[in-house]
């Protein structure tokens, strides 16, 4: 339910914060306003898990989209390092639920360091969200199952409106490349939808690899977040040992993994990355791994598969938002065959509010 909900969580996102005619964000609620964001020296996402993985693709876009040096770091880490923070940084501190632990302390430590705090939170009112000095809502609606889903494509696309109101106030992006960029935005919510109808045909590739083990998932650029929330998505609910990787670290250890019982599911959007993945997969089919590509081009890469599973196209900043909806969805198939519960997985807690 969560997962066909995307589309309207999206929707309900963006909605009134998108100026099509000036190529900008209505941003007063984030906190940042134009002489803020030109003051920020770098940013440092924070957070836990799938938070994590959307923080991963927000410096990615804050770098390329807003030229400002950007890091992104798990908040449990963060916290016990005597970081260096403060002054000049914009922390911005991503999590669905506002309330896990060590994200709320790394946030609270580094606003204490004198940093300026940002939250990105779906939760009103939420611990973090009081503790921020501006906060930019995702509005997914109350999400229940523990595997975040329609979260995770509403941080996508809030750290996204993030980028693209830094890049037009520190002059990286022009107007027209903003207008150009929004208006590519307000089509992804129909772009899912098509992504979404999809689903039967995601059921028969999880009814092909039900049974297995063990599962990697690479991607390269901003689809390397995509395979590490793939793996994640996978190990939580089916309890499938699943990994995720970035393409180009496959020759310096995981390859040792792969034969003819290793699912590897292979992001290959026809982007920057098309090459280099279309040589991983060669590599995957050269050791007889069963190569499951999501592409959005049937001729990149279809024949080396044995499964595609298609997304609609879109621009490579945006390719995420398609291209998890897929896996999400193998994820659910395939514990749903397994008869694993989806929406409260063992041993797990929908926030972690203890340390
Ligand atoms: C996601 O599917 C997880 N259940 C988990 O990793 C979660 O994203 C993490 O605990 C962070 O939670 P938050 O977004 O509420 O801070």
């Amino acid at each position: 339910k969560e997962i066909f909900e995307q589309p309207r969580a999206l929707e309900d996102t963006l909605r009134g914060r998108v100026s099509l005619e000036s190529g900008d964000l209505e941003a007063a609620e984030m906190g940042v306003s134009v002489e803020d964001a030109r003051a920020v020296k770098r940013v440092i996402l924070l957070a836990c898990g799938t938070s994590y993985h959307a923080a991963l693709h927000g410096r990615y876009l804050l770098e390329s989209l807003a030229r400002v040096p950007a890091v992104a770091e798990l908040a449990s880490e963060f916290r016990y390092r005597d970081p260096v923070v403060g002054e000049g940084d914009l922390v911005v501190a991503v999590s669905q639920s506002g309330e896990t632990a060590d994200t709320l302390a790394a946030a609270k430590e580094a606003r204490e360091r004198g940093a300026r705090l940002l939250a990105v939170v779906n939760v009103q009112g939420s611990a973090i969200a009081r503790a921020s000095h501006g906060t930019l809502y995702t509005h997914a609606g109350p999400e229940i199952g523990v595997a975040s889903t329609k979260c995770f494509t509403a941080q996508l696309a809030a750290l996204t409106m993030l980028a693209i109101h830094l890049g037009r106030a520190r002059g990286a992006l022009t107007a027209d490349k903003g207008r150009e960029l929004l208006h590519e935005f307000v089509q992804l919510p129909h772009k899912m939808r098509d992504a979404l109808a999809a689903s039967r045909h995601v059921e028969s590739v999880a009814r092909a690899v039900m049974h297995t083990r063990d599962a990697l998932f690479l991607g390269r650029g901003l689809s390397s977040a995509v395979a590490l929330e793939g793996a994640l998505k996978l190990k939580e609910i089916s309890y499938v040992h699943a990994e995720g990787y970035a393409g180009g670290e496959m020759k310096h250890g995981p390859l040792a993994l792969v034969d003819r019982d290793m699912p590897v599911v292979c992001l290959v959007p026809s982007d920057s990355t098309l090459e280099k993945m279309l040589s991983n997969v060669q590599e995957v089919r050269a050791r007889d791994g069963q190569v499951i590509a999501v592409l959005d081009d049937e001729k990149a890469g279809a024949g080396l598969a044995a499964h595609t599973l298609k997304v609609p196209r879109t621009i490579e900043w945006f390719t995420p938002l398609l291209t998890i909806i897929p896996l999400q969805l193998l994820s659910y198939y395939v514990a749903d065959l397994r008869g694993t519960d989806v929406d409260q997985p063992r041993n797990l807690a929908k926030t972690v509010t203890v340390e």
